[in-house]
């Protein structure tokens, strides 16, 4: 061979070489967005994914340089097709990374299926107190809540205002259980009582009978967790049955979060507890509010800022691996060291991957929930069973 051929045949194997770490810097990362689209929980959902783009937007549709794919699954909010739903993602779709979901039902079967594939997840709302907790792995984070906080937060509060006796009313399912929980545990311990636990299946709105019962009761207080769709049709139903002017009604925020133009006059001046409140009046949250309204032509609310920190907490894990999304384990010890900057304030996450934040008391006026005072200050879910 003679120089010019070997120079030809080594410029052929490097171009060779090189291809496939050319490829790879340019493919885009695939984040599999697990969200109810239909349903009772669907404007929740939406806000989540509209947040969540917001923030990859803002870094100029990257992040650690790293274009972003979205590959979306409608969940429904239907535990039953839930294992279904993320063995798309994880097995056909090929995912790199699960942000998901509402639904605490179907969250628990995407923990079950990520702690065996170890797609990292991040999930942007879904409360179930076990993800952090007996379920808690070193691939899952959660940019929102455990259902304990926001309801133990409700408690702390409802036995501050002196109330002894009260009545708990709650979808049947994990998120309503354990939001009741967190509330009874609290109060209980500050010195009030909870005479009566109220339910009715997920996503039934049928409040009549229990409506009579807590009116038959007679409480000091009302604690209900219900969101979206179900929340608006409880909080007018409430309202209706003329409880409002005779037994306060408590609840962690979901009850007015998201759905304050469609509970009119029935949700105002509403007492709730949650990580977020609309008037936070941060330059962080003010600038998150203003460009989301921009964009959406839609103001925020808890569900788009748990959204946006969970695509931050993405960014954050992404810039630590410089874009190589297949180092996953430094990519996940990288999410869940991270400080997040978030409009409602900075949190950081607990050893099980949980936020530790402030709790807020809220009031609902106009369309805002407006800050009242903190409830409890860094708030850490107690992550019982996690063994990380
Ligand atoms: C849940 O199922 O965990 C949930 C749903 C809506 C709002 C809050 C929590």
């Amino acid at each position: 061979m003679n120089i010019t051929r070997i120079a030809l045949a080594a410029a052929i194997a490097l171009a060779t070489a090189s291809a496939p770490l050319a490829a790879q810097a340019q493919a885009k990362i695939k984040v599999g967005l697990m969200l109810p689209a239909t349903g009772t929980f669907a404007a929740l959902g939406t806000a989540i994914e509209n947040g969540f783009r917001l923030y990859v937007d803002e870094q100029g549709g990257k992040l650690a340089g790293r274009e972003i794919e979205f590959v979306r699954v409608d969940d429904e909010s239907d535990p039953s097709k839930a294992t279904d739903n993320v063995n798309k993602l994880i097995k056909r779709d090929n995912v790199d990374v699960i942000v998901g979901t509402v639904h605490s039902g179907v969250a628990l079967a995407m923990a079950r299926a990520v702690r065996e594939s170890g797609t990292p997840l991040i999930v942007p709302n879904a409360g179930a107190d076990a993800i952090t907790g007996p379920l808690c792995a070193a691939n899952i984070v959660r940019s929102s809540f455990s259902n304990w906080q926001p309801g133990f937060a409700s408690g702390v509060m409802a036995a501050q205002k002196g109330y002894k006796r009260a009545v708990t009313i709650y979808w049947n399912y994990a998120a309503g259980q354990e939001s009741a929980k967190g509330f009874t545990e609290a109060f209980e311990k500050g010195g009030g009582k909870v005479i009566k636990d109220l339910s009715l299946p997920f996503p039934n709105v049928e409040f009549q009978a229990l409506l009579t019962e807590i009116a038959a009761q007679k409480p000091d207080v009302v604690f209900a967790f219900f969101a979206g769709g179900g929340a608006v049709k409880f909080v007018k139903d409430y309202d209706a049955a003329g409880l409002k002017k005779s037994v306060p009604l408590f609840g962690s925020g979901f009850l007015t979060d998201g759905t304050l133009e469609a509970q009119g006059a029935s949700a105002q001046g509403l007492q709730t507890t949650l990580h977020y409140a609309d008037s936070l009046d941060t330059p962080r949250n003010n600038a998150f509010r203003k460009s989301f309204a921009l964009t959406y032509k839609q103001n925020a609310d808890v569900y788009a800022v748990q959204g946006y920190d969970a695509a931050q907490i993405l960014g954050a894990g992404l810039a630590a691996v410089k874009g190589d999304i297949t180092k996953r384990d430094a990519l996940t010890a990288a999410m869940r060291k991270v400080t997040v900057d978030s409009p409602r304030g900075k949190f950081t996450l607990s050893a099980a991957g949980n936020p530790v934040q402030d709790m807020y008391l809220r009031e609902a006026k106009g369309l805002n929930n407006e800050y009242r005072a903190v409830a409890v200050k860094a708030l850490a879910d107690p992550a019982r069973g996690c063994k990380l």
